[in-house]
């Protein structure tokens, strides 16, 4: 191929490319979407009139605008950011009918009489009785996976699957923080899972009350292709996040056993130390007798039953030395 023609090809593609950015980048409506958005406030005839047409007349929304231009959503959107535009229709539907006649005339005229002008809200999008499935669509127009990466796994999660929606975890309208903030957090999941909120009161836990450790460092909520929406592939994987110590390999490896934590573990929390299912020597004694040895030192132990199995046994999550009788025992 002559260098001409690759570089007439490469300018092609380079300006199909181009373009292709541009016109992403303007802020252009999505109109399939906003028909759609008409059809379910079951208006065709209602149009988009823009926030400052549907704030000018009264203030008392002014808060809500106030929060919303200080979030994300709201401040970093100047038209040349190249991102979607959000504004109160974004959300609400399109507000013509709702403004119809709302008047500054007329909002003064009823505060005189001390009456609260309110719009017709009820052309608006019914945002609280959508079905969860369409109220997170509403959310999802723009959020797509493509531009949020951790919503990728987003409709097949346990949550979507089961009915939970985007505002059911991030508040819109509670302040100017849209993303859940770690110190709500635990609070918030444990509003639906209360059976995990008593796992975390257990005396051995994971510090999640002390604010050391966050669901989110475990779990993504968005949904992801592990069992139990677990951040990592494995469990283990998980766990070694911060038990970096614990994964090896070891020389000397507890069998299969260390590829699933969970064997031994509760991971939210436990009535016995170290977050173990069941206490020792019980928790050992499940896979293994217990054992007596002339190896004590002590008279009185001289012979006994050894109950206390980690006491010798220290390395049980691996080690990279034998025994001293030179095998396996995790005893170092
Ligand atoms: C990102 C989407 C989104 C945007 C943008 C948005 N809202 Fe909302 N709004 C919601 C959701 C979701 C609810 C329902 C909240 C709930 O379930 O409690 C809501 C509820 C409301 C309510 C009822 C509040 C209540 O407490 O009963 C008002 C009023 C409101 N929004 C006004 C506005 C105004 C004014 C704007 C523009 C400044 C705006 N919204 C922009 C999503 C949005
Ligand atoms: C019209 C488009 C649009 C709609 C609809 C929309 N968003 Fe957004 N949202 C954005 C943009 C753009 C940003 C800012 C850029 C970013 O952080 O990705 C943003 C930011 C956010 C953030 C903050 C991210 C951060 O890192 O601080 C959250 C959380 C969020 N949106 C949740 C929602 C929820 C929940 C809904 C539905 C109730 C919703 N959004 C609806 C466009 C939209
Ligand atoms: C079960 C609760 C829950 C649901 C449901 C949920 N989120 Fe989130 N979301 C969170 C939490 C918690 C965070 C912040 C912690 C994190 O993941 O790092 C977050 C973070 C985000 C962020 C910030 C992204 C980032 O990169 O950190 C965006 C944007 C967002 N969510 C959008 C959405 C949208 C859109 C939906 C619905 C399709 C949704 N979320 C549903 C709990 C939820
Ligand atoms: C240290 C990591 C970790 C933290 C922190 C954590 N989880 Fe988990 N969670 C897990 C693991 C691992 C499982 C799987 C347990 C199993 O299969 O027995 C799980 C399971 C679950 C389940 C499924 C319950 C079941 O019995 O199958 C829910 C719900 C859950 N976690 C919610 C939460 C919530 C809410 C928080 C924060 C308050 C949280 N988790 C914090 C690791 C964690
Ligand atoms: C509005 C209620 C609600 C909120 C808030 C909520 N969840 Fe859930 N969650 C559910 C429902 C419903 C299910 C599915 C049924 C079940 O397993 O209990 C679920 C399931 C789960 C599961 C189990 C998934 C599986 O595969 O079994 C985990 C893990 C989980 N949620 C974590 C969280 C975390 C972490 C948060 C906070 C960021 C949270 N949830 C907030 C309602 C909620
Ligand atoms: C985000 C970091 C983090 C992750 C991920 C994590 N842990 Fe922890 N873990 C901690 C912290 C912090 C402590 C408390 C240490 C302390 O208090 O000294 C702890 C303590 C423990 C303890 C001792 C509890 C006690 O009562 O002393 C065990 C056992 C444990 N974790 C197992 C696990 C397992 C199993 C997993 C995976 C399911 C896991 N951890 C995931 C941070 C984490
Ligand atoms: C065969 C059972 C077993 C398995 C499997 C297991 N543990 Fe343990 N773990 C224990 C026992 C027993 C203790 C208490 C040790 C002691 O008493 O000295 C413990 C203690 C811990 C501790 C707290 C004490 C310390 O040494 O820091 C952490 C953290 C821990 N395990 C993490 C993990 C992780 C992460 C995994 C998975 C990779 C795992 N464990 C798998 C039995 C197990
Ligand atoms: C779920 C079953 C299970 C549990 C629980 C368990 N183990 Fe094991 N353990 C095994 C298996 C399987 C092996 C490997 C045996 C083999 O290869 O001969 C092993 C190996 C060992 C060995 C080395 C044996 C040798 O022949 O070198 C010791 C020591 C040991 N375990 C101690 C413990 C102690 C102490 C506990 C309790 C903290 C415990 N195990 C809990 C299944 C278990
Ligand atoms: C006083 C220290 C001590 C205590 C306590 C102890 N062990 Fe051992 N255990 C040893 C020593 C030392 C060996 C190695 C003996 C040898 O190599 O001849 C051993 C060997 C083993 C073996 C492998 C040998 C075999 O029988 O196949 C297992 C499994 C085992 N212990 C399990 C346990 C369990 C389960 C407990 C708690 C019920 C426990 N041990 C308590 C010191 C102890």
């Amino acid at each position: 191929m002559g260098t001409l023609r690759r570089l007439v090809i490469f300018v092609l593609a380079a300006s199909v490319l181009l373009a292709g950015c541009e016109s992403l980048k303007s802020s252009k409506a999505i109109i399939p979407m906003k028909e759609y958005e008409k059809m379910i406030a079951g208006r065709l005839d209602a149009n988009y009139v823009g926030t400052t047409t549907c704030l000018s007349a009264c203030h008392f929304h002014d808060g809500i605008k106030r929060d919303f231009d200080a979030s994300t959503m709201g401040i970093q959107l100047s038209k040349q950011s190249g991102m979607p535009l959000v504004d109160c229709e974004s959300c609400h539907g399109p507000g013509s009918l709702a403004v119809e006649g709302l008047t500054p005339e007329k909002v003064a005229e009823d505060a005189k009489e001390g009456r609260q002008t309110a719009c017709d809200y009820k052309t608006l999008i019914d945002i609280r009785n959508l079905p969860a499935q369409a109220k997170s669509l509403i959310c999802l127009k723009c959020h797509t996976a493509n531009a949020t990466f951790n919503l990728h796994n987003w409709n097949a999660g346990p949550h979507s699957v089961n009915d939970v929606s985007c505002s059911d975890c991030h508040s819109i309208h509670k302040g100017s923080d849209l993303t859940v903030r770690l110190d709500d957090m635990e609070g918030m999941c444990e509003s639906c899972h209360q059976d995990v909120k008593v796992q975390f009161s257990l005396p051995s836990h994971h510090p999640i009350h002390e604010k050391k450790v966050f669901c989110v460092s475990c779990h993504d909520p968005h949904g992801t292709t592990t069992e139990k929406m677990l951040r990592k592939d494995t469990v283990k994987e998980t766990c070694s996040q911060c038990h970096a110590e614990k994964e090896g390999p070891f020389v000397f490896e507890h069998a299969e056993l260390m590829e699933d934590c969970r064997t031994c573990h509760s991971p939210h929390g436990s009535v016995n130390n170290n977050l173990l299912n069941l206490q020792p020597p019980f928790l050992c004694l499940q896979c293994h007798s217990g054992h007596r040895t002339s190896f004590a030192s002590s008279a009185e132990s001289k012979g006994a039953f050894y109950t206390r199995c980690t006491d010798c046994h220290s390395q049980i999550h691996g080690s990279d030395l034998p025994s001293p009788a030179g095998r396996r025992r995790f005893t170092q």
